[in-house]
């Protein structure tokens, strides 16, 4: 069993990793964002709350995520748990530490997934994804093989996200830079930091992370 966390901006591939080490490795995929963007769909009281926190690209309370990894980490993962996404503030990295503590799990490593911004506005503007089973494609780099068609699933759901556009994307960023990315430091300090390329082409960085978790 391995538990890890994928770091980077909004764009770097966190998502698209993680189903690969899903496939691969029987890990478990908990990604924040995804679970935030259930509730809106589902028009829950908790989508209602940051329905418009997210449109414009802002981090919810750490309060709010921090209860929704507590839930989904008691369900349990045979070959670990992948944070996506998560932890996004020092907050909620202290309060991860205290779970993975009282759950008797441990940190295996956290992957930093290095991307330049320039490369993030064409990948972020490029997506799209299936809404059945969450497959993470692009216009450009990841088609679909029959256009209009998951080739995972075999939907003809495909989403684009709302805050997936230019201006928002601006918010996101100086998000992380403001909050999340003193992780990188925390990390760290930690002994618990790899760095990943991840500009590099899917299966590339997918090789780099298998090596980070490989290590003996
Ligand atoms: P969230 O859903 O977590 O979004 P994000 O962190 O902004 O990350 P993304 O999903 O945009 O990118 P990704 O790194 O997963 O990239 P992907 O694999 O899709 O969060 C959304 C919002 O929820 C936040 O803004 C916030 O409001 C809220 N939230 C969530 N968690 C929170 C928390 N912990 N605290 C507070 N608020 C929280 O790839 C992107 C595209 O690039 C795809 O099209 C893909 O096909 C393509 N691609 C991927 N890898 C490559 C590659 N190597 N080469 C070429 N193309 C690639």
């Amino acid at each position: 069993m391995v538990n890890i966390i994928l770091l980077g901006p909004p764009g770097a591939g966190k998502g698209t990793q993680a189903k690969r080490l899903e496939e691969s490795r029987g890990m478990v995929q908990l990604s924040t964002g995804d679970m935030l963007k259930e509730a809106i769909a589902k028009g829950t009281e908790l989508g209602k709350r940051v329905e418009g926190i997210m449109a414009r690209g802002e981090l919810v309370t750490d309060e709010i995520v921090i209860g929704l990894i507590e839930a989904k980490m008691g369900e349990g993962a045979k070959g670990g748990f992948i944070f996506d996404g998560f932890p996004r503030t020092l907050k909620q990295a202290d309060a991860l530490g205290d779970l993975m503590v009282r759950k008797g799990v441990k940190l295996d490593a956290v992957i930093e997934m290095q991307v330049d911004d320039a490369a993030l506005v064409a990948r972020v503007s490029g997506r799209f994804t299936c809404g059945n089973c969450g497959a993470v494609y692009h216009d450009v780099t990841r088609p679909t093989k029959a256009s209009g068609i998951c080739d995972v699933c075999g939907s003809t759901d495909l989403r684009r996200r709302a805050d997936d556009n230019e201006v928002t994307l601006k918010t996101r960023l100086m998000e992380y830079y403001k909050k999340t990315s003193p992780l990188i430091g925390y990390y760290y300090a930690k002994g618990q930091l790899s760095a990943v390329d991840g500009l590099a082409e899917v299966k590339a960085v997918a090789d780099a992370i298998a090596k980070v978790l490989d290590k003996p």
